[in-house]
């Protein structure tokens, strides 16, 4: 039996890239040949590409409901259940809405691995669920070659307060919580090749709940709002950018990102994830020619439990910051606005 400190968990994952993430293109191909049904109660279904379903369960009370779970992006089993816990609670964030209660859903190589791995892993989910103030009330266990965790997360949430993708207006003002770069330096976590200090901040962020940045919402203009994951800043900026007839401006330098990212980006860390985003967003994207194709895929990282993406009205913007900023470690930035459409989604400058 190997000793529980020597195992590094992330030698467990095999798939290809960031936690095997099936890419954009990949995945719209797949559901172009899906039929989708929708029902009178459907408020938001697969056709709005938002960040969580929506049904409505009576008047004007809503049904909020996402699923998240992934490879370990860490060593440590207790952080990796704490990280999930966090990515997953994140959709029903993203909406607006209020978690009620969650359901893990779990694959562990149970003869290859001690048994208290696979306890902390869900111990860490279950102490992130407590502290966004939910019970996990059950959930599904496999034998799997590789660990894999996550939630299923029921929120509620009243139809007049529900914040989409597609809300944005021209002239907003765009606000994100949490710096860019998780991706990129969880491929380095992996070939054990990041500073402690860039890790810690990294894993310090990707463990932090947008629960307060999501409460905080309800209190300004907020007109559409995402989470930051897997497609990555200008992925999921695009999805908002479609949603919402709008295109987007960015300008690099107010957008934050963990320090050594860029160090991390030069030297090739960059996983596969992250340039296949870049890839599927080329013909949408202007850059302006200062941007150097690292940088550009730093903008197209694939994030771990990343932070909100808020498209609010612009006299609104820096009392919200402040307000934020105020309580949270995690500081939040304007990175840009929200423009006329045009051919180009997203112009970064
Ligand atoms: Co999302
Ligand atoms: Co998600």
């Amino acid at each position: 039996m190997k000793s529980f400190d020597k195992i590094k968990l992330t030698q467990f994952s095999h798939g290809a890239g960031w936690a095997c993430k099936i890419g954009p293109k990949d995945l719209a191909q797949v559901l172009s040949k899906l039929k989708i049904e929708n029902s009178e109660n459907v408020v938001v279904g697969f056709a709005e590409n938002d960040d969580a379903a929506v049904v409505r369960i009576s008047n004007d009370k809503l049904l909020v409901q996402t699923v998240d779970f992934f490879t370990p992006v860490v060593d440590d089993p207790y952080t990796f259940g704490q990280i999930a816990a966090a990515n997953a609670l994140s959709d029903i964030y993203a909406m607006g809405a209020i978690p009620t209660f969650a359901l893990n859903i779990f694959g562990f190589p149970i003869k290859d691995l001690p048994k208290e791995v696979a306890a902390q892993i869900l111990k860490g989910g279950s102490d992130k669920a407590r502290e966004a103030g939910i019970p996990i009330l059950g959930g599904h266990s496999i034998d799997d070659k590789e660990p894999k965790y996550g939630l299923v997360v029921n929120g509620e949430i009243n139809e007049h307060m529900l914040i989409r993708n597609s809300g944005a207006n021209a002239g907003d003002t765009l606000i994100l919580t949490k710096p860019i770069g998780t991706g990129i330096i969880s491929t380095a976590i992996k070939k054990r090749a990041v500073q402690k200090d860039v890790e810690k901040a990294a894993i310090d962020s990707m463990k932090t709940l947008n629960k307060d940045a999501a409460s905080l919402m309800q209190k300004f203009k907020v007109r559409a709002a995402t989470d930051v994951t897997g497609f990555g800043l200008i992925g999921h900026l695009i999805e908002m950018c479609k949603a919402s007839d709008v295109s987007a401006e960015l300008d690099f330098n107010s957008i934050p990102f963990f320090a050594g990212t860029q160090k991390l980006a030069d030297d090739e860390f960059i996983p596969s994830g992250s340039k296949r985003n870049h890839d599927h967003v080329s013909n949408y994207c202007y850059y302006s020619k200062q941007i150097s194709i690292n940088q550009q895929m730093m903008l197209s990282d694939s994030q771990t439990s990343g932070g909100l993406l808020i498209s609010i009205a612009p006299d609104q913007a820096e009392d919200y910051v402040s307000a934020f900023n105020a309580k949270s470690r995690i500081k939040a930035h304007i990175i840009g606005k929200m423009t006329k459409p045009s051919p180009k989604l997203v112009k970064i400058i």
